[in-house]
């Protein structure tokens, strides 16, 4: 994706971290084997800026990385985590920042990518300080990151960020759990599969193999349920197992043999990387459309399904919903606008699969031709009138 370029910079005040001092070496090759190239680094994946802040009397050391702003704002959450070495965790950090870019862009989001990481135990319980710094950090960049909740941080560590900046959304009592928003996402999607394989969008009759009964899972199978289709569930927690199973009359199924059902759908709602060298040998569907992030162990797992003749719904793009409920509650829509915008996730999916048809590529790598379609015509149109 050729973003249009922006100065790299760091806020201030921000600290020699050795990924900097590396970068500033100028007897040093880039990508030399054992030292990190921050500006190549940066250029390989084509991010705008990243900054890194220290506080020492708070130990909080923190990266945002922004991938684009093209078509706004660069919004993604603030990761905590434990990481062995701070290049992995800019790494980390500029992998997920360019994500949430794809990410916004097909759901026809006026954000851009961006992503924050907090080096350190999330299980800290000093935390008001910490995430104040953080929002210190959000508040440097003026609006061009906006940050939310992700692994290792909660709704309350958003209201410390609260207290230092306003580029901050997941907020206590606001958008609530995104969770209905994002099953109705999924529910549309795999109606949209339905319709690319049979020409008809209907699920009754269809049988569901649903692997995660969590807060997706359970609304997922609700609606799939009442539009008759059967279901065939696992989880590795019995008590949501039981549910779907009492309220949706689906089978279950020991975790490790949902890749084993016979069905017309996979739908991965529990975890990553589970289309990988093992499972997609074993499935038995004839699509895979689920909530779950980054269900492609590798992007070549992609490419196997595509030869197994298994039609594969992007994850990032059927899983938009919780995005764009965030994004409701940035902008004070009310709860049927995001069920609504989650519902063009249909059309989207439809249109990954004609840009996969017509260029003959696997629809993972579809779906990156879309996002970038879409920044580059917004990119073209803002430079009119400056
Ligand atoms: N919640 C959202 O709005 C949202 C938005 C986008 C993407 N996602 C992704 O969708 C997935 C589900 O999210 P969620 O909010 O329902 O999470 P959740 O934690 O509520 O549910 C996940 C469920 O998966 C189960 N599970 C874990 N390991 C399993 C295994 N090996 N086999 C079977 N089940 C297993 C857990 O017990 C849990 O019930 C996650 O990958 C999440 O990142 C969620």
């Amino acid at each position: 994706m050729k973003a249009p370029a922006k100065s790299s910079g760091s806020s201030s005040p921000a600290v020699s971290t050795p990924a900097a001092s590396a970068a500033s070496d100028p007897g040093r090759k880039p990508g030399e084997r054992g030292r990190l190239d921050l500006f190549s680094l940066l250029a390989e994946h084509e991010h705008e800026q990243v900054s890194a802040y220290y506080d020492p009397s708070t130990g909080y050391r923190g990266i945002i990385a922004i991938h684009s702003t093209v078509l706004g704002p660069a919004l993604g959450g603030t990761r905590f985590w434990s990481y062995p070495s701070d290049e992995a965790a800019l790494r980390d950090c500029l992998r997920l920042a360019r994500g949430m870019t794809y990410k916004a862009a097909v759901a026809g989001l006026n954000l851009g990518g961006g992503k924050s990481v907090i080096i350190g135990d999330n299980r800290t319980p000093r935390r008001e300080a910490l995430f104040r710094a953080h929002g210190r950090h959000v508040e440097s960049l003026k609006g061009r990151y906006i940050t939310a909740e992700d692994v290792g941080t909660s709704t309350s560590d958003m209201e410390y960020i609260k207290a230092e900046t306003n580029h901050v959304t997941g907020l206590i009592g606001r958008s609530g759990d995104p969770s209905p928003v994002t099953a109705y996402g999924v529910y549309r999607g795999l109606k949209a599969c339905a319709r690319y394989r049979d020409g008809s969008e209907s699920l009754a009759g269809k049988s569901i193999a649903l692997q995660g009964c969590g807060s997706v899972g359970y609304h997922l199978a609700k609606l799939v349920f009442a539009e008759g289709a059967d279901i065939t569930c696992t989880d590795i927690d019995p008590q949501r197992v039981k549910r779907v199973v009492e309220e949706c009359g689906a089978t279950a199924v020991e975790p490790d043999a949902i890749y084993d059902v016979q069905a017309n759908i996979f739908a991965p709602c529990a975890l990553g990387a589970v289309i990988n060298d093992d499972t997609v040998q074993r499935l038995q569907v004839e699509i895979v459309a689920g909530a779950a992030n980054n269900q492609l162990a590798e992007d070549r797992h992609g490419d196997l399904l595509e030869r197994r003749g298994i039609t594969y719904a992007p994850d990032y793009v059927i899983n938009g919903g919780g995005l764009i409920n965030v994004n409701a509650e940035l902008h004070g829509w009310a709860p049927e606008r995001a069920r609504s915008k989650a519902g063009e996730i249909y059309d989207t999916l439809l249109r990954v699969f004609e840009i996969a048809r017509e260029e003959g590529i696997p629809s993972y790598q579809a779906a990156d031709r879309l996002a970038e379609q879409r920044i580059a015509a917004i990119a073209t149109v803002r430079r009119n009138f400056v």
